[in-house]
C-alpha cells in the first residue's frame, strides 16, 4: 500500500457545467468525495493523505467562487471535525494562512490542536499552499536561522510536511496533466497518475484503480531494474 497519497482534486467546475449548475455545486459536491476518499483511505491502511484544496494561484478566481471556497471550508472544519476526530484521524492544514479569515484561521487551530495526538491516517488539506512558497518559506527560515549552505536535508527539515514521508502515488483528476504548483520538491520521485474521472464522481473505485495502476510501477530511483530486490521487480512475475 502506498504510505502517502496526495491528490489535485480537479474538475469540480467542468461537472458542474456539465449539469448547467453553478461552479459552486461542484465544490459542494466535492466536499462528498473528500469524505470518501478519507474514509477509503483509512480503511486501506494509508497513512498519509493530501488533498490540494486550494493554491496560491486560486486567488485570481472569481470574488463569489473564492468566498464560496472559504465559507466551504469553515463549514467543512464546523462538521467534520468531530467525525475526524473520533475515527483517530490527524488533520493538519498546509500553506500561508496570512490570507484567512479569523474565523477561518481560529477553525484550522482548533481542528489541529483536538487532532494532534490521533495516530490513525494523517489528512493534509493544502490551502492557499503553492510548492514555491513551501521551497521559499524553508529557505527563508533557514537564512534567518544564518545558514549559508544549503543542503537537501536541512532544506526538506524545513518544508511544510517535513514530518511525513514524500509522497509515494500522486493522482490528479479531470485529465489535466500537469503539477500546477503543487508539492514541488516533494514530488521528485513520486508516481504520477492521472485520470479523466472529475472529482465529484471520484470514489473508492476509482481511488482502487489508482492504486492498482501504482502497485504495476516499479519503482527504481535511479538504479537499474537487476539492482532492485526481486518483490520490487516487475518483469519477476
Ligand atoms: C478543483 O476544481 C477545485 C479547486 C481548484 C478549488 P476546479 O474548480 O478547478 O474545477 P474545473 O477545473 O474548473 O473543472
Ligand atoms: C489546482 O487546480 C489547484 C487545486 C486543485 C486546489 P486548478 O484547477 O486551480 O489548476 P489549473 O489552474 O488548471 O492549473
Ligand atoms: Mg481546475
Amino acid at each position: 500500500m502506498p504510505k502517502h497519497i496526495a491528490i489535485i482534486m480537479d474538475g469540480n467546475g467542468r461537472w458542474a457545467k456539465k449539469r448547467f449548475l453553478p461552479r459552486v455545486a461542484g465544490h459542494k459536491r466535492g466536499l462528498e468525495s473528500v469524505r470518501e476518499v478519507v474514509g477509503a483511505c483509512k480503511e486501506l491502511g494509508v497513512e498519509y493523505l493530501t488533498l490540494f484544496a486550494f493554491s496560491t494561484e486560486n486567488w485570481r478566481r472569481p470574488q463569489d467562487e473564492v468566498s464560496f471556497l472559504m465559507d466551504l471550508f469553515i463549514r467543512a472544519l464546523e462538521h467534520e471535525v468531530d467525525k475526524l476526530h473520533n475515527n483517530n484521524i490527524r488533520l493538519r492544514v498546509l500553506g500561508m494562512r496570512e490570507r484567512f479569515s479569523a474565523e477561518l484561521l481560529e477553525r484550522i487551530e482548533r481542528a489541529e490542536s483536538k487532532t494532534a495526538n490521533n495516530n490513525g491516517l494523517t489528512l493534509s488539506i493544502a490551502a492557499d499552499y503553492g510548492g514555491r512558497w513551501d521551497i521559499l518559506n524553508a529557505v527563508n527560515h533557514l537564512i534567518a536561522q544564518g545558514v549559508t549552505q544549503i543542503d537537501e536535508s536541512a532544506l526538506a527539515e524545513h518544508l511544510s510536511m517535513s514530518w511525513a514521508p514524500e509522497p509515494d502515488l500522486f493522482i490528479r483528476t479531470a485529465g489535466e496533466q500537469r503539477i500546477s504548483n503543487f508539492l514541488l520538491w516533494q514530488l521528485a520521485y513520486s508516481e504520477l497518475y492521472f485520470t479523466d474521472c472529475l472529482w465529484p464522481d471520484f470514489d473508492r473505485t476509482a481511488l482502487e484503480q489508482a492504486i492498482d495502476s501504482y502497485w504495476q510501477r516499479e519503482r527504481r530511483f535511479g538504479r537499474t531494474s537487476e539492482q532492485l530486490p526481486d518483490h520490487l521487480r516487475r518483469d519477476i512475475p
